[in-house]
This record gives C-alpha cells, structure tokens and sequence, in this order.
C-alpha cells in the first residue's frame, strides 16, 4: 500500500538555486552520503537546470540528472545526454513519479538539441520506454598465469607511469585523438581527478611511457575497491577507460596485473576498435560478446540521422546516402511511435524504440531482427551500420 501525498507534487523541473541542501538529501538517502562528492559533472551550479526534480511540500521525491556533452562517432559530431542519480524518495516509489521524471529529462534535453540518451542503468524504468543495450563490442580477459599471452602482450621499453591533474594536457592530447569519444571539457578532467571515482568506483590513472612521453593512458577502478568485491575475492583490475597506443594499452594489462598483485585484467574494446581487438586476438585471447555500459535511447532520429550521414556516405556511397529520408512518427523525446527510412523508391520500418536503437549501434552476437519493409534497402543499409557505441570512461554519471 503506498501513502498518497497530502501536497499535490511540484515538477519535474529544473532544481531550484535554493534546493541544493533538499537534493543532497534525496540522493544520499537513496544512493550514499557522498553522491555529491563523487559525481561533480552532475551536481554543479551550471548543470542545474538539467537536474529535473519533483517535489512535494518540503522536499524533493524525485530526480533524475544528465549531463550534456558532444561526443565523436568516427568524424561526425552527435549531441549526447547521460542520466544519472535517478532517485524516488522510498515512501514515494511506485507511484509513477520516476517514470514521469525520466520522461521529462527526454523533453528537457530534446529541447536542448540532444540527439542521445546514454542511461546508467537497464531496469524496467528505462526498458519500458525503450531504453536498450546495445554494442557489438567485447570484454577481454588476461589472466595472471596466462603466460604464453602476457608474454605476447609485454613491449620492453614500455613503462607504467601513475598520472595526477598535472598530467590533464597529456591524457587530453591522448583522448582528442581518439575516433569515438566524448569531447570533454577541461573541467570533466579536472572532476575526475579531485573526486578519483570513475564508473562509480575509485580508480587509479595509469600513463604508459616509451620513455620519451606517454603513449597511452589507461583508467581502472582500484582493485581493492571494487563494489560489491567480499574479502577473500581474488583481485582484478577492471580498464574503464584507454586511449592512444593500442599496444600499450595490451602491454598495461599485463603490467597492471603485477602491480597491483591481481588474477586478472579485463578491457571492454567496442567494436570499432579493432586495432586494441587485433592485438589482443594475436596474443591468443578471445573477446566475450557484450554491449557498452547501460542503455539508450536515440532522442532525434532525423536530427542525429542528418549529422551521421556522411558516416554512412563513407560506407555505402554519396548518392544512396543523400537520397535517404529518415522520418519519426512522434516528436524528438517521445517515447513511442516508429521509424520510416526511404530512398524515395523503396522504405524500411523500424517499429519502436526498442527496435531502433540495436539497428542502429549494433548489439552483441549482432541478433537484432531484421527491419521490416524493402529487402534491398534493408540489405544497403546493413552494410552502413552499425553505428560506433560511445564508452562512458570519465563521462559516466
Ligand atoms: C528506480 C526508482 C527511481 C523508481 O522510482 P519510482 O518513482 O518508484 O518509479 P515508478 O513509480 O515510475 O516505477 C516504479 C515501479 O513501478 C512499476 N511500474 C511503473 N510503471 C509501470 C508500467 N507502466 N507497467 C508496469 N509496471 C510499472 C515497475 O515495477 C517499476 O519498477 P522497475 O523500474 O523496476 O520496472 C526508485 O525505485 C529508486 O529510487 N530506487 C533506488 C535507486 C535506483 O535504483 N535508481 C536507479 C538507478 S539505475
């Protein structure tokens, strides 16, 4: 039985300036004391208007935050929104309000021009509205006595170097140079170095040096603090985040493994990464199926189709790909409604968002169903996706 409210709710809208003390209490009730400390991309004055709250006389019941960045996709530039902290006060769960707020964070950043939303999370809140996994992308695992693959790992001359902010101009040198990423601001670094959490885990900032600078940079989450980690388990060392030299960043698996005294390493290597993909494979390791973190869901098809499309010109030919129209049954944000793509001639349906978002990005073992509608088109079309996965890394909130 769920009490009803004795004062109508107020939202979602953005945080009042006044309400910083009633969120912090909302989310260290929900989450833990510190939910403020260890996501400062989330929680700081010019973020506010994207903290989208719900209150009820003196306080707040409901919030769901996001960030908004750029981010990559192999040239193209596309608008990314991440969620977080999605919070309903215990006495007022399961009265609607978390869906509500979730679906006012898809309005709000519709009409900051978001064309994505990236959700750290996978529960029935998000699948409902189409929220999913996708990602043709693989973890690798090195093990400590694996020896024939961390010896095909190792590079002499390589060393691990640990970072601190004075090496913010390196890892951005680094990460600008990647082909999928999120562009990050100075300030998400700088963030990430005070509060020292990364995917909502301690983690430790490793260079990897030739000896004339850093070639590559590895991010993991501290061994010893990993969540949910019983004494007695045995030590592994999770990469949440690499960039540069795809053969440092295989020779620090291994030099990871020593240091910190683990069993194991692991590496998420989305599925355009084939360069750290080859070298692992050529040290006899194999990649286990498995989507990138969380879930999405695509806010502006047209708008993100639009900016993706000489992406797709690059795969399959200018003329298809100028031809093609892509449409939405809804407006941008909405959480129903289907998609139409056509050449003019010939169309294809996607029929939801649940439909869609591994279409387009892909999903491990590639077992998405087809598209209904013209097989040909359908069959260009294939040869045009998917689409790169974006990694959280430093981003996720
Ligand atoms: C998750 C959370 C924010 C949900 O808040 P809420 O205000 O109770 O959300 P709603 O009332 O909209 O939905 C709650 C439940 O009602 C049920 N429900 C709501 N709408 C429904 C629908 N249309 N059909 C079927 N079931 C529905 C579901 O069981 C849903 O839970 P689910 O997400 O596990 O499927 C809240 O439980 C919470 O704070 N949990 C702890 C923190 C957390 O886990 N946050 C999410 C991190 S990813």
């Amino acid at each position: 039985m769920v009490a009803e409210p004795t004062t109508p709710p107020d939202g979602p809208r953005a945080l009042g300036s006044d309400e910083w003390p009633l969120l912090d209490h909302l989310v260290s009730t929900v989450f833990r004391p510190e939910m403020f400390h260890d996501y400062p991309q989330l929680f700081n004055a010019s973020n506010r208007a994207n903290l989208r709250v719900i209150r009820e006389g003196g306080q707040l019941v409901t919030h769901v935050g996001f960030t908004i960045r750029p981010a990559v996709l192999l040239g193209p530039v596309i608008t990314v929104a991440c969620i977080g902290a999605v919070a309903t006060a215990p006495e007022a769960r399961g009265r609607g309000l978390g869906s509500v707020c979730v679906q006012d964070a898809f309005d709000h950043a519709s009409a900051s021009g978001v064309d994505l939303m990236m959700i750290s999370g996978g529960r029935g809140l998000y699948t409902r509205v189409g929220c999913r996994e996708v990602g043709a992308d693989h973890r690798f695992t090195l093990e400590a006595g694996n020896a024939a693959s961390r010896r095909a790992v190792t590079r002499p001359g390589l060393t691990l170097v640990p970072l601190t902010a004075h090496d913010i101009p390196a890892l951005g040198a680094i990460h600008e140079r990647e082909a999928v990423r999120f562009v990050r601001p100075r300030d998400d670094w700088e963030r990430a170095f005070d509060c020292g959490i990364v995917m909502n885990t301690p983690s430790d900032f490793w260079g990897v040096s030739d000896g004339s600078g850093t070639v590559a940079y590895v991010v993991v989450h501290r061994p010893d603090r990993v969540r949910n980690r019983k004494d007695g388990d045995v030590l592994f060392v999770r990469v949440v985040e690499h960039a540069g030299s795809r053969d440092a960043v295989a020779h620090a698996l291994s030099a990871l493994i020593d240091q910190y005294g683990a069993g194991r390493a692991e590496v998420h290597v989305g599925g355009h990464d084939a360069d750290l993909g080859r070298v692992l494979r050529h040290a006899g390791l194999q990649g286990v199926p498995e989507p990138s973190s969380g879930t999405i869901r695509v806010i502006d098809f047209p708008g993100l189709m639009g900016k993706v499309r000489p992406l797709i010109a690059g795969r399959i030919g200018h003329d298809l790909a100028s031809r093609l129209v892509f449409e939405a049954d809804e407006r941008a944000g909405n959480a129903r409604g289907g998609f139409t793509i056509g050449d003019g001639s010939r169309t294809i349906r996607l029929a939801d968002h649940g439909a869609l978002g591994p279409w387009l990005f892909g999903d491990p073992g590639d077992t998405h169903p087809e598209p209904d509608g013209d097989r040909s088109l359908a069959a260009e079309l294939a040869s045009a996706l998917p689409l790169p996965a974006l990694w959280y890394g430093v981003n996720y909130v």
